[in-house]
């Protein structure tokens, strides 16, 4: 069990990698609370979790309320006594576009979701880490956020280089009291996102070019890489982006 005893959050836990994630974590011995806007999903993903013989809750947050963020660690202090990992995974992404047809709002929610939400996650369970003597945050960003970004949605790219800036931020300043703090970075992972993201045949076609390995990720080679991160085997990696691309980012 390579999370026994550990207490997690997964944002975006009700759907795609997030349920994938509290999943695998759960197996691995840890308690889950998938936090989610979409908590009828939520459920669903907490089921999946307990019929495979995890423990999990489902809670309703939207990472952009502070006031969310602040119920939800509350609850966890009562339910749990602590919170020993969080997984900043919820994101939304669209299809690939050019600046000129971005719209300012539609920039505004990919960086109050994408960007600020983990952000505010991190804000808030610092405090908690300190008291306990640490903790650990593995936040998913994207090849978006390292390169590739020409192809992506450039709302989308930038919040996700803004995750990688984040986590290095994290990383420095929070060291010595035993915080760890990691980003991965996917390529396409055969998903939900991935289709509406390449709903077009011909973009689909360009992107599978564009992967060296010739095929979109599985979703559990991405939480494996995840998991590694989360766990005590990660021990001495800080700071670090990983990315879990097919050789996307070295061609
Ligand atoms: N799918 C891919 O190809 C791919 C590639 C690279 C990176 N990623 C990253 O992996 C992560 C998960 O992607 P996915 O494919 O599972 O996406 P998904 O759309 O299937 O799931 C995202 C989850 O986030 C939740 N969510 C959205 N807005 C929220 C909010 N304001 N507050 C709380 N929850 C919210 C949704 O309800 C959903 O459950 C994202 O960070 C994404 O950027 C995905």
């Amino acid at each position: 069990m390579r999370l026994e005893g550990k207490r997690a959050i997964v944002t975006g836990g009700a759907n795609g990698l997030g349920a994938a994630i509290a999943r695998r974590f759960a197996v691995e011995g840890a308690r889950v609370a998938i936090a989610d806007i979409d908590d009828r999903a939520g459920m669903v993903s907490a089921d999946a979790v307990a019929t495979a013989g995890g423990q999990a809750c489902s809670l309703r947050l939207d990472v952009t309320r502070e006031e969310d963020w602040a119920l939800v660690v509350a609850d966890l202090a009562k339910r749990w006594g602590g919170i020993d990992i969080l997984v900043n995974n919820a994101a939304i992404a669209s299809g690939l576009t050019r600046i000129e047809d971005r719209s300012p709002e539609d920039w505004d929610r990919s960086m109050a979701i994408n960007a600020k939400g983990p952000f505010l996650g991190t804000r808030m369970l610092l405090p908690v880490f300190r008291r306990q003597g640490g903790g650990t945050i593995v936040n998913i960003s994207s090849v978006a956020g390292l390169g590739q970004s020409q192809i992506m949605d450039p709302a989308y790219a930038c919040s996700k280089a803004a995750l990688t800036m984040l986590t290095r931020i994290t990383a420095a300043q929070h060291a010595d009291e035993g915080v760890r703090c990691n980003s991965i970075h996917p390529g396409p992972i055969d998903s939900d996102l991935a289709r509406i993201a390449y709903s077009d045949g011909d973009a689909f076609a360009r992107r599978l070019l564009r992967l060296p390995l010739g095929r979109l990720a599985k979703i559990d080679e991405v939480v494996s890489a995840i998991l590694f991160l989360a766990s005590d085997e990660s021990s001495y990696i800080t700071g670090a982006a990983l990315p879990v691309d097919g050789a996307a980012l070295v061609q």
